[in-house]
């Protein structure tokens, strides 16, 4: 049911970059020569998510209302689902499925599916403010949506029912995730806490210390033994992402410092990637940057000319990330690691 991209690469145009990339003795490097390709855009304004859904589609939304499924491998539009009445705020998704999900601005979760028409498949109509926060439970029946309305929601995928529901005073929802394989849901949130919850009665399980900055976003590794939150700041004051163990002693490991403004995503990479486990963060400094998991050396750092706050990033197979932008869509970025890790900037979009 799905186009082939034939087009893709015709219309795309090569241009010079001028991409530069920090190594690991600190030094910023230039790489003229590096081409990155120019596919057809898409979205019209600022990108506000982007997910993985497969080894080549990506799912994003945006300030101009849109959803759009694209194949990244060869700079094709696959859907563009339009429903929501103002800007999207988040997308989810379970890789290799046929449904995406949307929050947006204008109070409502919507559900789409791939291979139906373009119509939203379900509404979650509940929240009484922007919806900013939106998860799929790892076994595709519950979506968890949270809000500036300090609730979060717990709906039945299929029906559209809310099931549970739960508010806590000053708890401004910024992110959501689930913990693969556990009825465990993490969320961040304006007032600085980070709070995991028991889906099973939508309480809250544990909070961690309090953070100085508001925490933009939060994600869990594979084997749900970790989770990272990224931090709200300015002028290198905040900006940090921090590294949790979930496990018994559910404290902090490390921080990840050096981004110069918000770090707005910071996500785990695929142990394929490297022989050291991985993170990788994005920030409104116009940066992106991998971290040694472990020990949080820096060990590459991209920076992209004209791309404006870097709002969000996730991984498309073992060597390329996506990353979306508010300036100039979205980027794919290259990691090579023959000598040394390297991150390159490919394609926009
Ligand atoms: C995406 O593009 C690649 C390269 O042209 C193609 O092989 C693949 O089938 C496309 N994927 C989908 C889901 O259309
Ligand atoms: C990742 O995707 C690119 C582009 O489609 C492809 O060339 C590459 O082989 C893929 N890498 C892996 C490890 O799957
Ligand atoms: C961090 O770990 C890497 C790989 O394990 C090692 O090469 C590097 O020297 C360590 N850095 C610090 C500051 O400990």
């Amino acid at each position: 049911y799905f186009t082939l991209c034939i087009m893709g690469k015709l219309q795309s145009k090569v241009k010079r970059s001028t991409s530069k990339y920090r190594a690991i003795d600190g030094v910023e490097k230039s790489f003229p020569t590096t081409t990155v390709q120019q596919y057809k855009p898409a979205h019209s304004d600022a990108v506000t998510s982007v997910t993985a859904l497969t080894s080549d589609l990506c799912v994003s939304g945006g300030k101009d209302k849109s959803v759009v499924v694209y194949n990244w491998s060869c700079g094709v539009v696959l859907k563009r689902f339009l429903g929501h009445e103002r800007d999207v705020t988040k997308v989810a998704c379970l890789l290799e499925s046929n449904r995406v999900f949307s929050a947006s601005r204008d109070k409502s979760a919507l559900m789409w599916t791939l291979d139906s028409n373009l119509e939203p498949s379900q509404e979650f109509n509940g929240h009484d403010l922007v919806v900013t926060g939106l998860a799929v439970s790892p076994d595709a029946s519950q979506l968890c949506t949270g809000s500036r309305d300090n609730s979060i929601c717990i709906w039945d995928v299929e029906t559209g029912d809310c099931l549970q529901k739960s508010s806590i005073s000053r708890n401004l929802v910024t992110h959501i995730c689930w913990v693969p394989g556990e009825p465990y849901i993490i969320q961040t949130s304006e007032d600085k806490m980070i709070r995991i919850w028991d889906s099973r009665e939508l309480q809250v399980a544990h909070t961690f210390p309090m953070k100085q900055y508001i925490q933009m976003h939060c994600s869990v590794s594979q084997d749900g033994h970790y989770c990272t939150t990224s931090s709200n700041g300015f002028g290198g004051e905040g900006c940090e992402a921090t590294l949790w163990d979930l496990r018994q002693t559910k404290s902090k490991v490390c921080e990840y410092k050096g981004h110069l403004q918000t770090t707005a995503a910071c996500i785990f990479l695929p142990n394929s990637m490297a022989s050291t486990p991985l993170v990788a963060t994005s920030s409104h400094d116009c940066t992106v940057k991998i971290w040694n998991r472990d020990n949080a050396t820096c060990i590459a750092s991209l920076s992209l000319d004209g791309s404006g706050p870097l709002s969000s990033l996730a991984v498309c197979n073992s060597s390329y990330l996506i990353c979306a932008s508010f300036n100039s869509g979205i980027h794919l970025l290259r990691m090579t690691n023959t000598r040394g890790l390297e991150l390159q900037e490919f394609a926009r979009f």
